[in-house]
């Protein structure tokens, strides 16, 4: 097997661990990514039922859409019990680099307004250092040039990420070489510029529970 079969057959291992996260007829907050889309999926064909589920990605509203999962807008419904989503890397703390898909604000927020927050990965997010992954920032358009001088000012290299827009109708800078060592610190910093809609930092509020898939089979990290 090659390595990226590998790595999409634990994407499916962790993603049918997570279906034990999700209570029947409730209304479940879900992210966006290749391992969420095997979430979906196993979701799906495990019959088990949700109420309604709420999104955070356009993407992700037509996936559970095609299989007849209905969708809310997160006005409508109040607390989520459970948020699902994957990460592009997690320390030893649960805490996250996320928005390798672009998705981050609308993840946050979702994140944010959940009671647990059931993170899924496959062995190869897992760090001891926060930062391999280049830190994705949301940015209003007119502040994308300003925003990224005070990001340089923090020690990284922002790149615009090339021909994307957000759901939000936003762009996104790629940090490199973030010094994250003390990443409850830099996400204040990087909440704090003006014109940042979010960062992909999920030090302030990390997942309460990884789920890792291995060759081993499936961790839980909480
Ligand atoms: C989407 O914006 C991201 O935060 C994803 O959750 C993250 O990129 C993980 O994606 P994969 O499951 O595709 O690795």
């Amino acid at each position: 097997m090659t390595s990226a079969e590998q790595q999409q057959q634990q994407k499916q291992q962790v993603a049918e661990a997570a279906l034990a996260w999700v209570r029947q007829d409730s209304i479940l907050g879900v992210g966006t990514g290749s391992t969420v889309n095997c979430f979906i999926e196993a979701l799906a064909a495990s019959g088990k039922r949700v109420e309604a589920a709420v999104s955070s990605s356009e993407a992700t509203s037509a996936r559970l859409r095609s299989h007849g999962i209905e969708v809310r807008e997160l006005n409508s419904t109040g607390t989520l019990d459970v948020y699902i989503d994957g990460a592009d890397e997690f320390d030893a703390y649960r805490r996250l680099i996320k928005g390798g898909g672009g998705a981050l604000t609308r993840e946050k927020v979702v994140a944010a307004a959940s009671r647990k927050f059931v993170c899924i990965v496959d062995e190869s997010k897992k760090v001891g250092v926060l930062g391999a992954f280049p830190l994705p920032v949301e940015v209003i358009p007119m502040a994308r040039s300003y925003v990224a001088r005070q990001l340089v000012a923090l020690g990284g290299q922002p790149e615009l990420r090339q021909a994307f827009v957000t759901d939000n109708g936003n762009v996104i800078l790629d940090v490199h070489n973030l010094d994250l060592v003390d990443p409850v610190t830099v996400e204040k910093h990087v909440n704090n510029i003006a014109g940042v809609v979010a960062c992909g930092l999920f030090a302030l509020r990390p997942a309460e529970v990884v789920l890792m898939a291995s060759a081993a089979g499936v961790r839980e990290f909480s």
